[in-house]
C-alpha cells in the first residue's frame, strides 16, 4: 500500500538526497517535507522535483506543534523521519542554546504531535506506523587513534562531548523514553560522517573543495590527525529506508563504513582530485593552513555496522575512491549552487571562523 512520509529538514544535505532517493525509488508514495530553511535548507536542492506531485514543501519549524499537528491533521502519515536539526558542531561551541532548542526541543515535539495523532485511546499504535530519529555517532563520543580495533556499537554508552552531540544525545534519549513509556514505535539510526551532493561547504569536504578551486587556505584543525569514517550519503539513505520498512521497532542501528580516514589524508585527496578534475596544477598541497584545533575535538569515529548488516542485510555500496570523485565532480559542475550558499551569511560566518579571506 502507498506510504505518506512526514520526512522533517528535507531541504538540507542529508534530508534531500533523501526525498530524491525515495521518490526515485517508489512511485506510489507521499512525501510531506517540512523544513524551516534555516541557513542549510537550501530549496535548490529540491529543485528536480519541483511539479512532481508526490511531493509536498512545507515551510515550518519542528518546534511548532500547530503547523506539525496540522500536518498530521491533514495527511494520514504512516512513517515520520526527524532529519531537522543543527548540525554544525563549530556552531554548538559559539551558540549551544540553539542546538537545544532544534535538536532537543523540536524532537520532543515532533515526538508529542506523532504520540497525539497515532496513539489509540488503549495506548496501542497501529500497525506499520513508524518515527525514525536520525541521529548520530558523536552521541557515542570519540575514540582512540592507538586502538584502532575498538569501534562505536549499539551498546556503546552515550558520552557526547560537543554542545551538538549532547543535544543530539538528548534527543535520542528521549525517543527511547516516548517508545519505552508510552510504547510508541521507533528506531534511531546513528550514522557516521556523510559525504555527497547539497552538503553545505561549512562541513569539511565541501569547504575543501570550495576553497581549492578557488585557490583559498585549506584550513586543517590541530595536527590534522583526527579520523573520520566517512559514508557516501545516498548508502545512509538507503539505511534508513530499510531500518523504516524492516527494522525490529524500538532499536538502535549504526550505520557506517569501516572507511576511516585522518582528516588530512582526506584534505590531500581533495587537492588531488580537484586538481586533477580542473588541470589547474596551482592546486597544490601548499594551500594547506594548520589552524588552531576544534575545542573539544574528537579524535577518531569508527562505526561497527555489525548489526544492520546482519539483520538487515545493509552494507555501503560506493568506494571511498569512486564517492570523492563523484562528489568533487558534482560541485565543479554545480557551481550555481555554490555561489548561492555562499552569498549572503556564509561569509560572515567564514570571516568569524578562519579570518578575512
Ligand atoms: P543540514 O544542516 O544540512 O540540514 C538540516 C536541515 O534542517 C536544514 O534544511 C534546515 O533548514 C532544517 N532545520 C533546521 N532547524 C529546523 C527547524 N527548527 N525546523 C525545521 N527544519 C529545520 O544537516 P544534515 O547534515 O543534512 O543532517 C541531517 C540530520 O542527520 C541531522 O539530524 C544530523 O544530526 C544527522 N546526521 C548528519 C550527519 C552528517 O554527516 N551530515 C551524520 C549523521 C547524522
Ligand atoms: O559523525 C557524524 C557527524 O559528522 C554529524 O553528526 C554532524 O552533523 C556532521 O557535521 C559531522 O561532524 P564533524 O564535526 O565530524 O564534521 P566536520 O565536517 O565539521 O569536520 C570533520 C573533521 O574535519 C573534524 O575532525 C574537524 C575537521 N575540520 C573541519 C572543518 C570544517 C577541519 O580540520 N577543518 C575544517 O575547516
Amino acid at each position: 500500500m502507498a506510504k505518506t512520509y512526514l520526512v522533517t529538514g528535507g531541504a538540507g544535505f542529508i534530508g534531500s538526497n533523501f526525498v530524491l532517493y525515495m521518490l526515485h525509488k517508489y512511485d506510489d508514495i507521499k512525501i510531506v517535507n517540512v523544513d524551516l530553511l534555516t541557513y542549510a535548507g537550501n530549496l535548490e536542492n529540491l529543485a528536480s522535483i519541483e511539479s512532481d506531485e508526490r511531493h509536498v514543501f512545507v515551510q515550518a519549524d519542528i518546534r511548532d506543534a500547530q503547523a506539525i499537528a496540522a500536518l498530521f491533521e491533514k495527511y494520514d502519515i504512516d512513517y515520520v523521519v526527524n532529519f531537522a536539526a543543527e548540525s554544525h558542531v563549530d556552531r554548538s561551541i559559539v551558540d549551544p542554546g540553539a542546538f537545544a532548542s532544534t535538536n532537543v526541543m523540536g524532537t520532543v515535539n515532533m515526538l508529542n504531535c506523532t504520540r497525539a495523532a497515532w496513539e489509540r485511546e488503549d495506548g496501542s499504535y497501529p500497525e506499520g506506523k513508524k518515527y525514525l530519529q536520525v541521529s548520530t555517532d558523536e552521541v557515542y563520543g570519540s575514540l582512540s587513534i592507538d586502538e584502532p580495533d575498538t569501534f562505536f556499537r549499539e551498546d556503546t554508552p552515550i558520552n557526547p562531548h560537543s554542545p551538538y552531540s549532547a543535544s543530539k544525545a538528548s534527543a535520542d534519549l528521549f525517543v527511547k523514553a516516548y517508545g519505552d513509556t508510552y510504547g510508541m514505535p521507533v528506531n534511531i539510526t546513528r550514522c557516521s560522517n556523510n559525504y555527497g551532493p547539497f552538503q553545505f561547504p561549512e562541513k569539511l569536504i565541501p569547504l575543501m573543495i570550495n576553497n581549492a578551486e578557488a585557490h583559498r587556505e585549506l584550513p586543517v584543525y590541530g595536527d590534522g590527525l583526527n579520523v573520520r569514517d566517512w559514508l557516501y550519503v545516498e548508502d545512509h539513505c538507503k539505511a534508513i529506508d530499510l531500518v523504516l520498512s524492516n527494522g525490529r521497532v524500538g532499536e538502535v542501528y549504526n550505520v557506517g563504513g569501516h572507511n576511516e580516514r585522518p582528516n588530512i589524508f582526506i584534505v590531500k585527496k581533495i587537492i588531488e582530485e580537484t586538481s586533477r578534475a580542473t588541470g589547474d596544477e596551482a592546486i597544490t598541497e601548499d594551500l594547506i593552513k594548520y589552524v588552531q584545533d576544534r575545542k573539544g575535538h574528537d579524535r577518531r569515529y569508527g562505526i561497527a555496522p555489525d548489526k544492520i548488516k546482519a539483520e538487515l542485510g545493509w552494507e555501503p555500496e560506493t568506494r571511498f575512491e569512486d564517492g570523492i570523485v563523484k562528489t568533487i565532480d558534482w560541485y565543479l559542475a554545480h557551481k550555481e549552487w555554490m555561489e548561492h550558499v555562499t552569498s549572503g551569511a556564509y561569509l560572515e560566518y567564514y570571516n568569524k571562523m578562519y579570518g578575512v579571506r
